[in-house]
């Protein structure tokens, strides 16, 4: 069992493959935190020290007591109201208005088999792969109680956590705050390292310290954002790529979150992973509970790139669902960047035939084929096909591309509602707005109520009636701007934020019971809600509106922190890029693009011979490699941030195949030589490059690197295919 209870110490200890969590019960209930890093033996509450602090209260029955304190012991579910100065995890606000919690120590239940979240995505696993430990707490005056769950997985080194609270008292209550998780550190300086961005350049990565005071990060848009992912890394000041210890935590959720870090007076460290405190005042009924949603935890001690690929396992195999997940997806091509709204049914067929010349799986069909679609000012909700424009039935073009060996997708964005349509002309009550103010627009759209049930069940009712029309085999769901105005006309304004979330998870999971082989891809403006709850629904999510190869570079390296190859949607589009103007080669499109779900995002009729040619390689390695990077490990061997190259690698599971690819971002007179090192290779192991037939010793590869071609001309990029020579033995001939 990886969870271990020692009754008279009051002690849990939670033990993956290389990791130790552990927390207690002390003498007067509160649960305590001992440790969470690297695997260790014994019982490490000798950590715990007691000293009288000024300005830094006692708990009434500590009685005498000055050593202890609340503000200045590490905890796992720290609360308003017991003199933590901190942040803390909880805020309740009591029927008297008081903002009170004091929750102790009831009960715990161990248990096989990994927890599920009622109406929440979270991480899944099979019984023997996971156990559960499930601790509960109680406010003994308000009757408020905490469910504090723990799943552990023990080979994938992953431990997640979440919680429930219940109001078990007779009055309403409100949870003004909720996080699911905090990490306290008793010792030690860090840093925190988070992805900030904005549309069409999301995931930048930045490092600062963890300093006095609080620093937060997190959304009050509705969707986790372009702005800043729910995904940190707590770094040991030394750590870096492949060296020194560093935990990570991913929130499993798609709406605003917060995530604080704060190094308290005693140079201690507290970080806190959960809900947005602000636009949010949730109402408890006696009874009634709420659950906060799950945070993935993991720590590497051997730096980020080692954490990374827990987490990517962890996502591929035990968060992403359907026969997709782990299924080879279909290289697709879009019609957005083809021809915008701009097309007729002879246009996405015209696409499908080029897609069938060229050896591509999947033509989508893009905005602007419902309603009255032809810009971005009317027609969302009315989710009827219109034959008018398409000149033949949904049906009928589908079939016809059916016909022809190319499978068909479509793009929907449910959750909105514009002004200029038949939906609002007949339901403006179903948009998000404040009665009696006019809204704030994005992209002159609304928001629909998705916290209600009845909009909810109108929409899912009209998307089925454009997916039972044909053979559609994916669907790219949209979301195309953030909630403002928050308002409901059906529920307390205090709940809308989180309701409006679980009501999209609802109706996605409503849309995967029912179309379970459909493949879907999640979108905001790409990446504008690309997080792990996504996940559990969308097994891919378009990484960005950015098409452009190079600042791909910087936004795949950042997405690579957290979430696998496999989810990260990445397309070859034209160029001059339409997001830039810049011109890359074809080439370096492509190798760009093959760090993700591969694709197209342009009109082949528009290529010449060559450059179709080209394409036909390109899908042909793709389809080659497609196990290996999708399945494989990654490697970071460089950061664009910093680096004249980007590249990065992918390594087979048993080490017998590598692909390399660099793309180099700067040129100059007289060019220096890049040397990039690869990772992940079997020192002792001969590698043969599959183009030239030179081979190297994986020591070699790994510890010298291997010297990039020094060739004029922009964004020039080499991908490289390695494979183990079996046989090499002693006579291998090293060149
Ligand atoms: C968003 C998406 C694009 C495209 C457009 C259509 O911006 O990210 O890929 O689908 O909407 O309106």
């Amino acid at each position: 069992m990886a969870i271990q209870y020692q009754q008279e110490k009051q002690l849990f200890t939670l033990n993956t493959e290389h990791t130790t969590y552990q927390m207690k019960v002390d003498s007067l209930g509160f649960l305590l935190h001992l440790y969470y890093g690297a695997r260790v033996s014994g019982n490490m509450d000798y950590l715990l020290t007691y000293y009288d602090r000024g300005f830094s209260g006692n708990p009434a029955d500590a009685g005498n007591d000055r050593t202890y304190s609340m503000d200045a012991l590490p905890q796992e579910y720290p609360q308003a109201g017991t003199g933590d100065y901190r942040s803390t995890a909880l805020v309740i606000r009591n029927a008297d208005g008081s903002e009170y919690c004091d929750l102790r120590y009831v009960s715990h239940e161990i248990k096989k088999g990994k927890y599920a979240l009622k109406g929440l995505p979270a991480v899944y696993a099979a019984d023997d792969e996971a156990d559960t430990l499930e601790i509960l707490l109680e406010d003994s005056v308000s009757g408020v109680q905490a469910k504090l769950w723990y799943g552990v997985l023990e080979k994938e080194d992953i431990i997640t956590r979440s919680a429930a609270i219940t109001n078990s008292g007779s009055d309403r209550i409100y949870v003004e705050k909720a996080a699911s998780t905090c990490l306290d550190f008793i010792s030690g300086d860090y840093d925190l390292i988070s992805f900030y961005g904005r549309h069409a350049m999301e995931r930048n990565f930045q490092r600062t310290e963890i300093a006095h005071g609080c620093q937060t990060i997190g959304s009050r848009r509705g969707t986790s954002s372009h702005q800043y992912n729910p995904a940190v890394i707590i770094a040991d000041k030394n750590a870096a790529e492949d060296t020194g210890s560093c935990y990570g935590m991913v929130f499993v959720y798609s709406g605003n979150f917060m995530c604080e870090a704060e190094k308290d007076q005693y140079g201690q460290t507290r970080v806190l992973m959960g809900l947005h405190s602000d636009l949010f005042h949730y109402p408890l009924e006696k009874g009634e509970t709420l659950v906060i949603p799950e945070t993935i935890l993991a720590y590497s001690a051997q730096g980020f790139g080692n954490l990374s690929r827990k987490y990517h396992h962890c996502i591929q195999k035990h968060l992403c669902r359907g026969k997709y997940s782990r299924q080879s997806r279909p290289v697709l091509i879009n019609s957005w960047e083809a021809a915008y709204f701009d097309f007729d049914g002879g246009t996405i067929y015209g696409l499908a035939k080029e897609a069938a010349a060229l050896g591509i799986d999947m033509v989508v069909m893009d905005d602007g084929w419902f309603g009255k679609r032809d810009d971005d000012d009317s027609g969302l909700g009315d989710w009827q096909v219109n034959e008018e424009k398409l000149g033949c039935s949904l049906g009928e073009l589908i079939q016809r591309i059916n016909d022809i060996g190319i499978k068909f997708g479509i793009w929907i964005e449910p959750e909105m509602v514009s002004e200029d349509s038949a939906l609002y002309r007949q339901h403006p009550d179903w948009a998000i707005q404040v009665p009696g103010r006019k809204p704030v627009r994005g992209r002159n759209q609304l928001v629909l109520d998705f916290s209600r049930e009845d909009v909810r069940d109108y929409i899912f009712d009209q998307i089925c009636g454009v997916l039972d029309q044909g053979n559609i085999e994916y669907v790219k769901w949209d979301m195309n701007r953030n909630l403002t105005d928050i308002y409901s006309l059906k529920r307390e304004q205090g709940k809308v934020t989180y309701d409006y979330v679980t009501g999209v998870y609802d109706f996605l999971e409503k849309l995967i019971q029912r179309y379970p082989d459909l493949l879907i891809e999640g979108c905001s403006g790409g990446g504008g809600r690309f997080d792990a709850g996504m996940l559990y629904y969308t097994p891919q999510i378009w990484c960005s509106d950015n098409t452009d190869a190079i600042d791909r570079l910087k936004i795949q390296f950042g997405t690579s922190f957290f979430y696998p190859v496999s989810v990260v949607g990445s397309h070859v589009s034209a160029v001059p890029n339409h997001q830039t103007g810049r011109s890359t080669s074809l080439h370096t499109r492509g190798v760009v693009a093959m760090a993700g779900t591969f694709g197209y995002e342009l009109n082949p009729a528009a290529l010449s011979d060559e450059e179709k040619e080209e394409i036909k390689g390109q899908i042909a390695s793709y389809k080659k490699y497609e196990t290996l990077i999708c399945q494989g490990d990654y490697y970071r061997l460089s950061n664009p941030f910093e680096d004249e190259y980007a590249a990065w690698a992918f390594v087979s599971e048993d080490q017998k195949q590598a692909l390399l690819n660099v793309v180099m971002q700067e040129i100059h007179g007289n060019m220096t030589v890049s040397y990039v090192r690869l990772k992940g290779l079997k020192p002792d192991a001969v590698y043969q490059d599959a183009e030239t037939g030179v081979r190297y010793y994986g020591s070699a590869l790994t510890e010298a690197g291997i010297p990039m071609p020094v060739q004029l001309g922009e964004y020039q990029a080499y991908q490289k295919y390695f494979v183990c020579v079996e046989d090499a033995g002693a006579e291998c001939r090293i060149e």
